[in-house]
């Protein structure tokens, strides 16, 4: 299933990221500003939990998010930023991290490096901003799954309709917000009209 907030801020932010003279610190920080408003969509049921603080008036019991039980994985390397901005506002979530590397002949991803711990019990918030034939996608879910996530969210900046179809197929239960769905793939599996290579876009990688 997926989530297509339509709201001009987000819109415009998105569209802000395809001006290719943006310097990699402003394409970062705007990929940071769309995470932040696809999280909030993304946790609007989020289940609250009494917690008891001490504050001024003594022992309180008030509702917070379980922020543990909340693990954010973002696939190498494009989706740094974005994992920079949830974990900014989920300061006490744990952390994974996927290498998933799609070839430039055969289109097909492959798994190069994994840093994820045991997601027994864990919503995990996966973090990519591009999806184009959604192969990368479906690794890092299904890794995911495999280690026992309970819940996946996966939190895309830009996708291709092929894309989003493939994941609702496979994982009818994975629930993406996506910023913007842009029109097709072309006959190299680029997103158009796309952004470029993001994460070559984001580090200044030559
Ligand atoms: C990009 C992007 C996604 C993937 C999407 O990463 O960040 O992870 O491609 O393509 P797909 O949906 O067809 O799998 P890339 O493979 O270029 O890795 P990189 O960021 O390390 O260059």
């Amino acid at each position: 299933m997926h989530n297509h907030p339509k709201h001009p801020l987000l819109q415009s932010l998105v569209n802000t990221l395809r001006d290719i003279t943006l310097s990699p610190l402003v394409f970062r920080h705007t990929l940071k500003e769309i995470t932040k408003i696809l999280l909030y969509e993304s946790m609007r049921t989020f289940p609250m939990q009494l917690k008891s603080f001490m504050t001024w008036r003594g022992e309180q019991h008030v509702e917070c998010i379980d922020e543990s039980q909340i693990m954010v994985v973002s696939v190498l390397r494009a989706a740094l930023p974005m994992h920079d901005a949830v974990i900014e506002t989920l300061n006490l979530s744990v952390s994974g991290f996927l290498g998933i590397k799609r070839d430039e002949n055969t289109h097909k991803s492959h798994l190069y490096y994994d840093r994820v711990g045991d997601c027994s019990g864990k919503t995990v918030i996966l973090v990519d901003p591009m999806v184009a034939t959604g192969g990368s996608l479906c690794d890092a879910i299904e890794i995911l799954k495999k280690k026992g996530a309970e819940k996946i969210i996966s939190l895309n900046v830009i996708a291709s309709p092929e894309g989003i179809a493939t994941i609702e197929t496979m994982y009818p239960d994975v629930t993406i917000y996506i910023a913007q769905i842009d029109e097709r793939l072309d006959e190299n599996k680029f997103i158009i009209p796309g952004l470029g290579d993001a994460g070559d876009r984001a580090f200044n990688t030559l």
